[in-house]
């Protein structure tokens, strides 16, 4: 039996490799490699002794999508991470978005149940709970979104749900990340993003290597403890852990279940810059600024539905998500290169 992991050599999707590997499971990766290198095999190799196999696909190449299923027979779940995830290109490129993600989704559902594959764990967002009412968040507060990226993960999170209806066999996991940061412990895999980084982990860690000037703080009038907006940040291989034990789930329940998956924790922008600096010893120069239209306040996770049935809680608190954000970021200044 092996899992089809969509998406396998991105930021996360290599995290849940690592994951998947070291729990003994066999794994295919499908990616097109258009935000990740395939460099990332070596890594995943050198950390786990065993390189999963890799084919680069395009989710919106039908036929090559059902290849994958001919040629791996033993494949029986997927992981489903392939999707293109930045929101301010998002609301500049709208149609490459919903393509992308909406029929690179449909493409894989057609492909599986052609293949009798019917267990499906989904990388949603919190993105889908728009400006909350309160904090923390439970899985059945209203939905709602602010830009085309999130729109996608609501849709897909719609069209798993009319599947399980139509098709009674299926398994969904949805997945709701909150902000994932951090890296694996060895320091070889990690986030690359491409050009300037948008997200504030990312951010910090250009600034801390010199690659960057300075930390622009998106605001200091929210209703948050000091001004700043406040996040649930959870280390990626928490994160990635949480998968297996949703695959495990779904391998018992049929139909759709929904899922937080943070630490309940909230941290400002100005706690993660003193943890980043307590952790590395290195001062982070910022400067206050306007806010980032679309920001919210506040926004972190009630887990305890993860916690009671998944079984999964967060173990890394925030000073090891900055120490491995920081290690990555030291022996990889340039991300995987070229
Ligand atoms: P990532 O960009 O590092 O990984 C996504 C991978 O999907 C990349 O390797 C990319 O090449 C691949 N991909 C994109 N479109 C594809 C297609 N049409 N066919 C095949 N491969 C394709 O992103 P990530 O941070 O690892 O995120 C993984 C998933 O989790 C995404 O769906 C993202 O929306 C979701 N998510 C991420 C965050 C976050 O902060 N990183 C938060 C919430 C949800
Ligand atoms: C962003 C996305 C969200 C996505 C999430 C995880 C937006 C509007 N939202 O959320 O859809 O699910 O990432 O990938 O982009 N900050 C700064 N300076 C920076 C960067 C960020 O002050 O240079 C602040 C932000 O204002 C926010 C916090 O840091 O308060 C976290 O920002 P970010 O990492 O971008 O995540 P989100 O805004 O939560």
């Amino acid at each position: 039996m092996a899992v089809l992991v969509t998406g396998g050599t991105g930021f996360i999707g290599s995290h849940a490799v690592v994951e998947l590997i070291e729990d003994g499971r066999d794994v295919v990766i499908l990616d097109n490699l258009s935000n990740s290198k395939e460099c990332v095999l070596d890594r995943i190799e050198k950390i786990t002794g065993k390189r999963p196999a890799f084919r680069k696909v395009d989710l919106l190449d039908m036929e090559g999508v059902r290849g994958v299923f001919r040629e791996f027979p033993e494949i029986d779940c997927v992981i489903h991470f392939a999707g293109l995830k930045a929101v301010g290109e998002s609301v500049a490129k709208p149609m490459l978005y919903y393509h992308n993600n909406l029929t690179g989704t449909l493409n894989l559902c057609h492909a599986m149940e052609e293949a009798g594959v019917r267990r499906i764990v989904f990388s949603s967002s919190a993105t889908v709970y728009g400006k909350p009412d309160s904090v923390p968040i439970r899985e059945d507060f209203p939905l709602r979104t602010t830009n085309p990226y999130g729109e996608t993960k609501l849709m897909i999170e719609r069209i798993l749900s009319d599947i399980t209806v139509a098709y009674p066999e299926w398994s969904v996991s949805i997945l709701r990340y909150f902000n994932p940061i951090g890296a694996h412990v060895s320091g070889l895999i990690g986030e690359d993003p491409k050009g300037i980084p948008n997200n504030l982990l990312p951010y910090i860690t250009k600034v801390a290597g010199g690659k960057l000037p300075c930390l622009s703080v998106y605001g200091n009038d929210y209703n948050t403890h000091d001004g700043t907006g406040v996040r649930d940040y959870i280390h990626v291989v928490d994160l990635a852990k949480a998968h297996l034990c949703a695959l495990d789930r779904a391998a018992k329940v049929k139909g759709i279940e929904y899922f937080n998956i943070g630490t309940g924790n909230g941290y400002s922008v100005l706690d993660i810059v003193a943890a980043y600096e307590k952790a590395t010893g290195i001062k982070i120069n910022y400067k206050i600024v306007d806010r980032r239209p679309g920001d919210i306040d506040e926004c972190y996770a009630d887990p305890a539905k993860a916690k009671e049935l998944l079984g999964w809680e967060a173990q890394y608190g925030i000073e090891r998500m900055c120490e491995d954000s920081a290690r990555w970021q030291k022996l990889n200044p340039d991300g995987y290169g070229e």
